[in-house]
């Protein structure tokens, strides 16, 4: 018996995304693990990813099955030795997910953190390297998509630079759309998944790792499968993964990846990001609701607004009369004040956020709600 297919609504979250017809088709037929062509895509995917990350000579891919935390973990397990000591740099709960995974590790850490509309203090970052010789590694999310405030990247990669620091990246919600180059920017490791700006499907993190730091990384996992050093090495001499692939996901995101050259690349992709932001923020703007960040904080990946304080407004009426015409946006997960979310990533345009847009306009209506600023004390 099949299920009665319903058309998908279009997904304007942090992920899972909206994918194209052809990277879902291209999860149509099996594959056996030693497959030939099955090797012969993984490492086709390997090579193009260190390449968008510009590390080519300098970085290789570990992917690991799972979803993007699987991978963040994975990547601070094997590149930190027990005897390192990290700074993260917080404002959001990607940044706090981090030192939670530094409290089971039971590994050494200090955050330096801000509150979720402020970026990353660099200057707090400079005092801190300066005062504890003990920090090893420095560690901090490229886009916290908590509120989609992007994090001066370049300043902490420079600072890492010229203090001799190790820089791991979480740019899960960036890469692929926002620039993170190894020739630019000395960093250790970035860590992504197959489901965001790459637009495939999820079910695959993995981590772009500096050579040299991997090379150096035996030991320091905690975990037998989350050890990147051994699933590097078991991948390189087989060319197979170590433990079951996720083979449709694979080959989902070997299509992906070709989409994403095709729409010309990190550069491409961005641009598209960069125009449906513009048009939900502009849209969101004039039907009177307020966005959380200004301007020039705000990355083309995922947009934040005060609830309106208007006692009609119900978030989850909101929610689902917006998902019944086909368009699901994302709740707030700010500790500080009612908010919610649109995303302006995954295989959509414009026109997705014109519609987005007008349902909005139309489910307010409905709902009655006139004033969509937030209470005069949040705003
Ligand atoms: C910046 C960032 N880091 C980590 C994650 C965690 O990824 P996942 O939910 O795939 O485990 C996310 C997910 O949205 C993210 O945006």
């Amino acid at each position: 018996m099949t299920k009665t297919p319903k058309t998908a609504p279009w997904l304007l979250t942090p992920g899972p995304l909206t994918t194209s017809p052809t990277v879902k088709s291209a999860m149509l037929r099996d594959w056996g693990s030693r497959d030939a062509e099955f090797i012969a895509i993984n490492r086709r995917v390997r090579e193009r990813l260190v390449e968008l990350a510009g590390g080519t000579g300098t970085h290789v891919c570990v992917p690991l099955q799972g979803s993007g935390t699987f991978a963040v973990e994975a990547t601070l397990a094997t590149l930190i030795p027990p005897a390192g000591k990290a700074v993260i740099l917080v404002n959001g709960a990607y940044g706090r997910r981090m030192a939670a995974i530094f409290d089971y590790l039971r590994r050494d850490y200090r955050v330096l953190e801000t509150p979720e509309h402020v970026p990353n203090d660099v200057q707090a970052l400079a005092q801190c390297l300066d005062t504890d010789a003990a920090i090893t590694h420095v560690v901090m999310v490229q886009c916290e998509t908590t509120t989609g405030i992007l994090n001066p990247l370049e300043a902490v990669g420079e600072l890492c630079r010229r203090t001799g620091k190790a820089l791991i990246v979480d740019a899960m919600s960036a890469f692929g759309a926002l620039p993170l180059d190894a020739r630019e920017t000395r960093f250790e490791a970035l860590i992504a998944s197959s489901n965001k700006c790459l637009e495939g499907v999820p079910g695959i993190g993995f981590a772009i790792v500096r050579q040299g730091a991997l090379d150096g990384s035996r030991g320091n996992c905690h975990s037998l499968s989350l050890d990147l050093y051994e699933q590097h090495r078991y991948m390189e001499s087989s060319g197979q993964w170590r433990f079951t692939p996720p083979t449709h996901v694979l080959a989902a995101f070997d299509q992906a990846l070709l989409e994403h050259a095709e729409e010309g690349g990190v550069q491409g992709r961005g641009a598209r990001y960069e125009k449906n932001c513009e048009r939900l923020l502009q849209g969101m703007h004039d039907l009177g609701f307020a966005a959380l960040l200004p301007r020039k904080m705000q990355a083309p990946i995922i947009t934040t607004y005060y609830q309106p304080a208007d006692p009609r407004f119900d978030f989850s009426a909101f929610y689902a009369a917006l998902s019944e015409r086909g368009y699901v946006i994302y709740p707030g997960k700010l500790t500080q004040a009612e908010t919610f979310r649109i995303g302006c990533i995954g295989r959509v345009g414009v026109a997705q956020m014109d519609g987005v847009l007008a349902a909005i306009a139309a489910v307010l209506d409905e709902m009655g709600v006139e004033n969509r600023s937030p209470d005069a004390g949040v705003a």
